[in-house]
C-alpha cells in the first residue's frame, strides 16, 4: 500500500517572522518519526531559514520551481544543484500557475522534472484541467496530454521516484474543491495512463490531490483509493489547518 504524502505549497507568501511562527507551531505536533511524508515548498530565499528550523525534524522542505538548466547565462533561474545545497527533498514542477501565468508548456514542465531527478530531488509534477476544459468534456484528453509529455521525456520506469499532483485549475484558490469522486476519477485515469506503460510503477507512484484542500474535506479526499495525499496551498499557511490535514493523512 502507498503511504500518504502531505505537501504545503506556500506560493508567493511568507516573511522571516511569519515562517518561524508557522513552522514552530507545526513542529510542536509533528514528530521526528513522522509516518506521513510531509513537506513545505517555500519561496527560494527562505530555504536557508527553513532548513535551519526543520533539519532533523519530521517535516522536509522543498522549492516551488527549478530551472531546466544546470548553470550558465539564465538570469533569474535557480538550479536543482543549488536546491540540493539547501537540503531540498522536493520541488514542484509544472504547477498550473507556472503554466498559465508564465507560459510553461508541457515540454518545459517535463524538462524540469528531468532536471530535478538529475539533481536527486523528488519532483512533484502537477497536472490538471481548466474549468472550460472540464465543461467541454476534455478533462481526460488534457490529463493524457500532460502525462504523456512526462512519459516521453522521462519514461515510465523512473516515475516511482517522483510524485504526481492532480490539481484541477478551477479548484485552486477558489474554495471550490473537487468532490472526492471527481478527484478519484481523474487520479485513477492518470494512474491508468502510467500503468499502460508500466503497471508496477503506476501502482507505486503517489498521486496527490490539490485544490482547496482544507481540514474540513481532507479526510474524505484521502479515503479515495487513488488519492495518496494532498498538495495544499492556502491551508498550508495556517498551522491549525495544515496540522488537521496532516492528521487526516495520519489516520489513513
Ligand atoms: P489551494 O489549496 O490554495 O487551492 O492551492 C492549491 C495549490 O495550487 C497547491 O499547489
Amino acid at each position: 500500500m502507498r503511504s500518504k504524502v502531505v505537501v504545503g505549497n506556500w506560493k508567493l507568501n511568507g516573511s522571516l517572522a511569519g515562517n518561524e511562527a508557522l513552522l514552530k507551531a507545526l513542529l510542536r505536533e509533528i514528530p521526528r518519526d513522522n509516518p506521513v511524508a510531509c513537506a513545505v515548498c517555500v519561496p527560494s530565499p527562505y530555504l536557508a531559514q527553513v532548513r535551519a528550523l526543520l533539519e532533523g525534524s519530521g517535516i522536509a522542505w522543498g522549492a516551488q520551481d527549478l530551472s531546466r538548466f544546470d548553470q550558465g547565462a539564465y538570469t533569474g533561474e535557480v538550479s536543482g544543484r543549488m536546491l540540493v545545497e539547501f537540503g531540498c527533498r522536493y520541488v514542484i514542477v509544472g504547477h498550473s500557475e507556472r503554466r498559465s501565468i508564465f507560459g510553461e508548456t508541457d515540454e518545459v514542465a517535463a524538462g524540469k522534472y528531468v532536471a530535478a531527478r538529475k539533481a536527486g530531488i523528488t519532483p512533484i509534477f502537477c497536472v490538471g484541467e481548466t474549468l472550460a476544459e472540464r465543461e467541454a468534456g476534455s478533462t481526460q484528453a488534457v490529463l493524457a496530454r500532460q502525462v504523456d509529455a512526462l512519459l516521453r521525456a522521462y519514461g515510465a520506469p523512473g516515475l516511482e521516484r517522483g510524485v504526481i499532483a492532480y490539481e484541477p485549475v478551477w479548484a485552486i484558490g477558489t474554495g471550490r474543491t473537487a468532490t472526492a469522486a471527481q478527484a478519484e476519477e481523474a487520479q485513477a485515469f492518470i494512474r491508468g495512463r502510467i500503468g499502460a506503460k508500466d503497471k508496477a510503477v503506476a501502482e507505486s507512484v503517489p498521486i496527490l490531490y490539490g485544490g482547496s484542500v482544507k481540514a474540513a474535506n481532507a479526510a474524505e479526499l484521502f479515503a479515495m483509493p487513488d488519492v495518496d495525499g494532498g498538495l495544499i496551498g492556502g491551508a498550508s499557511l495556517v498551522a491549525e489547518e495544515f496540522l488537521a490535514i496532516w492528521r487526516a493523512a495520519l489516520a489513513r
